[in-house]
């Protein structure tokens, strides 16, 4: 392991059925005013709603409303949070949902007391923050994004087509968050499977930089095992607990910043899917999931030491008699499959992208430069969006 490195992450979680309970710890330690955030309305479906509430109640806290956050939350929903943290003055915002209320809430959070427009400052021009910070907990009820445990935030500007990521300093990590693996049994099985996607792409993108021989690439080998294996098992079995937890404790792993130490980083599955995202609005791990088999394929020669391990490590892949090209490509098989078997085998076509989109989704791919085994040209852009059809 060759890197150096400062690991810190200050989320204080709580994991496992009773979770929930965390909140009466928590909840004392900040203001009256909680702005309580949410999506849909699944969290009214499932119950979990009415729970919080309860709880926020029990605690004297003063509710504020803010739900309708959706899915790849936009610049238009950001404002209105704002706008009610702004009226409200409020203490604490409560993301209860997936990450997309949890990055919403991170946004929300550097922007109250911010003067500047939050599109331009932190998500075009990626500047940090500079204003007070208003504390975020999270409710997580949906497995793989790990903004749970991040600085993490993915605004999508529909105006522009533009779907970005911003990565904040620990300040914006939520202060805690509340892991009950059952909270998940709710979640539509395309969703499940597009998170599970979400979490082993994560550890991907982590892991095919680099060639060093590091701890973190062996956790991330380990954590890739686990999320295949239980996600063989939630497909057939919901409410099966024990993979329901393994895949949330490996969600929040992968994208914590702790296999990334000591290594660079690819992220560039991340900004093709995040183009597709702004032109769609597909599920994030589904369009994580429909790039990703070109983009390795293209990038494997320029790593293949890593592909091979890949291939031996997370899928048993036997060398003998093999070449190393024959071995990484097995692997990449193997992945294939295991997409196929899960459900996550998807088209561009699938998620809604047509061929005339392809020129502006490579234009909305932002390109990383040296960062993972190859740096791609536009032309390699649009070829794998084209295979990617
Ligand atoms: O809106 P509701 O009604 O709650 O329904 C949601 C939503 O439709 C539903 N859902 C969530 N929990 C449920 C449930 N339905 C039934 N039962 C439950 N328990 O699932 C749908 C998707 O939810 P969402 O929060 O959008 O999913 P996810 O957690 O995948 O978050 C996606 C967003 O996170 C960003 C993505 O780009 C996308 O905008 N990401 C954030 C990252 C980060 N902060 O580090 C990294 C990721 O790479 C990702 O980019
Ligand atoms: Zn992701």
């Amino acid at each position: 392991m060759l890197g150096t490195f400062t690991f810190h992450n200050p989320t204080k979680l709580y994991f496992g059925e009773d979770a929930l309970d965390g909140l009466y710890e928590e909840l004392p330690k900040y203001g009256k005013t909680v702005q309580l955030i949410y999506g849909g309305g699944s969290v009214k479906k499932n119950g979990i709603y009415d729970a919080v509430v309860n709880i926020l109640r029990d605690c004297g806290k003063t509710i504020v409303e803010d739900g309708g956050v959706m899915p790849n939350p936009t610049t238009e929903k950001l404002y209105e949070g704002i706008r009610i943290a702004r009226e409200n003055k409020v203490d604490l915002l409560l993301a209860v949902g997936g990450g997309s209320c949890c990055d919403y809430a991170k946004a929300v959070s550097v922007s109250v007391h911010c003067d500047e427009d939050p599109w331009d400052k932190y998500f075009a021009r990626y500047e940090d923050p500079t204003c007070p910070i208003v504390p975020v907990g999270c409710v997580l009820t949906m497995a793989g994004t790990g903004s749970e445990m991040n600085g993490g935030s993915v605004i999508t500007n529909p105006a522009q087509k533009m779907k970005i990521g911003k990565v904040f300093d620990e300040r914006v990590n939520p202060r805690f968050s509340i892991l009950n693996p059952k909270f998940t049994y709710s979640l539509p099985m395309r969703q499940t499977v597009a998170g599970v996607y979400d979490i082993f792409n994560h550890i991907c993108e982590q892991y095919f930089s680099g060639t060093d021989d590091n701890v973190s690439d062996a956790l991330s080998e380990a954590l890739m095992r686990s999320v295949v294996n239980a996600s063989r098992i939630v497909i057939s079995e919901p409410e099966n607990y024990e993979a329901r937890s393994n895949i949330m404790w490996a969600a929040t792993w992968a994208l914590n910043n702790l296999i990334g130490c000591g290594k660079t980083e690819d992220w560039m599955v991340h900004m093709l899917g995040q183009a597709v995202g702004a032109y769609t609005d597909a599920t994030h791990g589904l369009t994580l999931a429909a790039v990703s088999l070109p983009y390795y394929r293209l990038v494997a020669p320029y790593g293949l030491p890593k592909f091979v391990r890949f291939a031996k490590e997370v899928w048993r892949v036997d060398p003998a008699g093999k070449t190393d090209e024959e071995i990484a490509d097995e692997g990449l098989c193997a992945m294939h499959a295991w997409m196929r078997e899960i459900g996550v085998a998807v088209t561009l076509h699938d998620l809604g992208a047509t061929e005339d989109m392809i020129e502006g989704i490579a234009d909305a791919t932002i390109l990383m430069e040296g960062t993972g085994y190859h740096t791609l040209t536009r032309d390699e852009v649009v070829q794998i969006l084209k295979e990617s059809l």
